[in-house]
């Protein structure tokens, strides 16, 4: 079991040589990174989204990084297309070692006024596609005799409030404990189980709020690094879960975030200043 989960043996970096990676999402933004840094750590890829052109775009990333690429329109919402895509790629590869289910949407609204199907419509990709994806994937790789790495992607809206994306903030919840329950369900399998809960990142998906003056100024300055994340930043994560350098790790979620879950308010220069006098007078 897990013959294939090789470390860095050869110290090139290339963890992830020889394994078959499906990501799903992989068009754009942090799937688009994943899908290349696993394909420049030694990966081939199987990745499924929506958008075909944009998975075209990211297939000629994994090959300039000298790797197969099988990418293939699915939805995450249906079973049946991420069994035709985890199939697709096991027939191609021989194998499927590793599964990052990383598609996500938003779709908010305050909460007073979100009808059913704005909540159900982030539900039933962020959650329910990431347990179709993980269950999908787990089977594969018990039927080809266990041994495995799964990767969810959550945000650290799995460990807050949100007055306007409940239905989003309730779905990454669910994701960081459906991965602490995937892995003890797969832990007898060889198969670990992590999730990564990134901050605030630079992708399509936080392009209008980034742009937006206010939300994006306030955004990053409670980010106590002061900054966005990368997507690059949120494949490193991902890249060193999936690797056997995470051998002893399952059902953790990992935050890339700068900070922002630290709860970390800046203090104002009055507050600051007031500090400053607390402590000279304690010196005196
Ligand atoms: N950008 C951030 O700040 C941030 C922070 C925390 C978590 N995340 C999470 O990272 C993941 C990727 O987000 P991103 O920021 O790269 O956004 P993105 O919009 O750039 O990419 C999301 C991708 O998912 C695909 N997708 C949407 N619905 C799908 C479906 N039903 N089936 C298949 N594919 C589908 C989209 O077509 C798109 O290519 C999401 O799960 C998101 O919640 C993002």
């Amino acid at each position: 079991m897990a013959a294939r989960q090789g470390r860095d043996a050869g110290g090139d970096g290339m963890r992830l040589r020889g394994k078959v990676a499906v990501v799903t999402g992989a068009a754009s933004g942090n799937g688009r990174a994943i899908a290349a840094r696993f394909a420049a750590e030694g990966a081939d890829l199987v990745m499924g989204d929506l958008d075909v052109d944009g998975l075209d775009a990211t297939s000629r990333l994994v090959v300039d990084a000298g790797r197969a690429a099988l990418g293939r329109r699915c939805d995450v919402t249906l079973a049946e297309d991420l069994t035709s895509l985890v199939s697709a790629g096991a027939e191609r590869f021989g194998h499927v070692d590793v599964m990052v289910a990383n598609a996500g949407i938003t779709n908010s609204a305050p909460f007073l006024e979100m009808d059913e199907a704005t909540w159900r419509s982030v539900l039933d990709v962020n959650l329910t596609g990431v347990f179709l994806s993980d269950q999908v994937a787990a089977r594969q790789m018990v039927a080809q005799g266990g041994g495995g790495v799964i990767v969810n992607v959550a945000s650290i809206m799995a460990r807050l409030g949100s007055e306007t994306a409940s239905n989003y903030a309730a779905a990454k919840a669910g994701v960081e404990s459906l991965t602490r329950s995937a892995a003890m369900a797969l832990a007898p399998h060889g198969i670990r189980v992590n999730a990564i809960g990134p901050g605030f990142i630079d992708t399509p998906m936080t392009q209008p709020i980034r742009d937006e003056p206010v939300i994006g100024d306030q955004l990053i300055s409670r980010t106590p690094m002061g900054r966005m994340g990368s997507t690059e930043e949120v494949a490193a994560v991902a890249a060193f879960l999936a690797s056997d350098d995470a051998s002893f790790m399952t059902g953790q979620c990992v935050f890339p975030d700068g900070g922002f879950l630290l709860n970390w308010a800046r203090p104002s220069q009055e507050v600051m200043e007031a500090f400053l006098r607390l402590q000279a007078q304690r010196q005196a």
